[in-house]
Order: structure tokens, then sequence, then C-alpha cells
């Protein structure tokens, strides 16, 4: 059985930026309804019950097929959502430093070109969707983005290490309609420490 994981923050810890009561839903309503939906699709498939979600998203074509599809949007909203509470975090933000800052100044020109690119993935995205920064098969950095709940983590050999929901349930409660407002106002919750640490567990 998936559960829904504990958030290390209090839903107002990210205030002004994402409000609690966008938390509150988002994570206790949202992330909690894919948790529940994807236990349900995987009751008709014991052989996948334990199989560790990332090992499953990336093989989703073992599910049947009147189940896939379930799996497919479930397992991403749970995993995607799993993974973004973990490089948010409060009195975050600011710039990386060190070696992921260097990989990132090599790849886009400047962290300040990197945050364009990112943004204008996080605008771009028609519908529901998110935008990543992920480790490629061959090492470097890439921006990218999904459309629904399709996450990076199918994908193998890429390894996710930032991401931004840019859902309505992510934002509409305080930005309304401005997703730009919203993408701009993400850096300020960005926890570069955790990033760093994907970033250089995904270069060994
Ligand atoms: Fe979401």
């Amino acid at each position: 059985m998936h559960k829904l994981p504990e958030l290390t923050y209090a839903y107002n810890a990210l205030e002004p930026h994402i409000d609690a009561r966008t938390m509150e839903i988002h994570h206790g309503k949202h992330h909690a309804a894919y948790v529940a939906n994807l236990n349900k699709a995987l009751e008709n498939e014991p052989d996948l019950k334990d199989m560790d979600l990332a090992s499953l998203m990336k093989h989703l074509s073992v599910a049947s097929e009147a189940n896939r599809n379930a799996i497919r949007n479930n397992g991403g909203g749970v995993i995607n959502h799993n993974f973004f509470w973990t490089i948010l975090g409060p009195g975050k933000g600011g710039k990386p430093a060190g070696e992921l800052l260097a990989a990132i100044e090599k790849e886009f020109g400047s962290f300040e070109k990197f945050q364009e690119k990112f943004e204008n993935a996080a605008m771009t995205r028609f519908g529901s969707g998110w935008a990543w920064l992920c480790v490629p098969k061959g090492g470097g950095l890439a921006i990218s983005s999904t459309p629904n709940q399709d996450t990076p983590f199918s994908d193998d050999g890429v390894t996710p290490i930032l991401t931004i929901d840019v859902w309505e349930h992510a934002y509409y409660l305080n930005y309304q309609n401005r997703r730009a407002d919203y993408a701009k106002s993400f850096w300020n919750v960005v926890n570069w420490d955790e990033v760093a640490k994907l970033f250089k567990a995904a270069k060994k």
C-alpha cells in the first residue's frame, strides 16, 4: 500500500509564496486522492502491489491494460508530488552553489538564464502538468515539461532534480490565472541544498 508522506514543514511554512490553504488542499486532498486511487488500481494487480513506485512507473506495461491508465495517472500523481514537497522548504530560495551552480552556468549560460528557461517551460506547458530540471542519461542538465501526471521518473537513466507543479490546483487560490507570478514566486521556496544532493547522487 502506498502512503501519503507527511510534510517536513507546516502548511503555512511556505507563505507568502505558497499559502497554507493551497498547501492543505494540495497535499491533504489532491495528493491524498492520487495515493488512494493508485492503491485502488493496484488492488487488481497483486504482483505490482509491493513494487517500488519508481520501478512501476518505468515498467507500466507490466500492468493489465484495464488498470494501466489509472496506474499511470495516479502513480505519476503520487511520485511527482512525493518529489515536489522535498525540493521545497521554508526559509529557502536564493541561488544554488558549488558544482550545481557551475553545471547550471555551463548548460544555460547563467543562473538567471536558467530561471528564464525553466519559467518558460512552466508557462508553455499547455493545461496541467509539470516543468522539470533533470540530469539526462548522458549527464549534464536538461529542462523539460510533462503533461498531466506524466513523469520523467518513467524514463530510464533520467534523474529529476527540480520540478514545479503547474496544475491550477497548485496556485489558483492565491494567484488565480497568474501562473507566471506563481512560477516567479516559486524560486523563493526552492530547497537548493536538496537539489544539490540529488544532482550529486545522479552524477555517480
Ligand atoms: Fe499538484
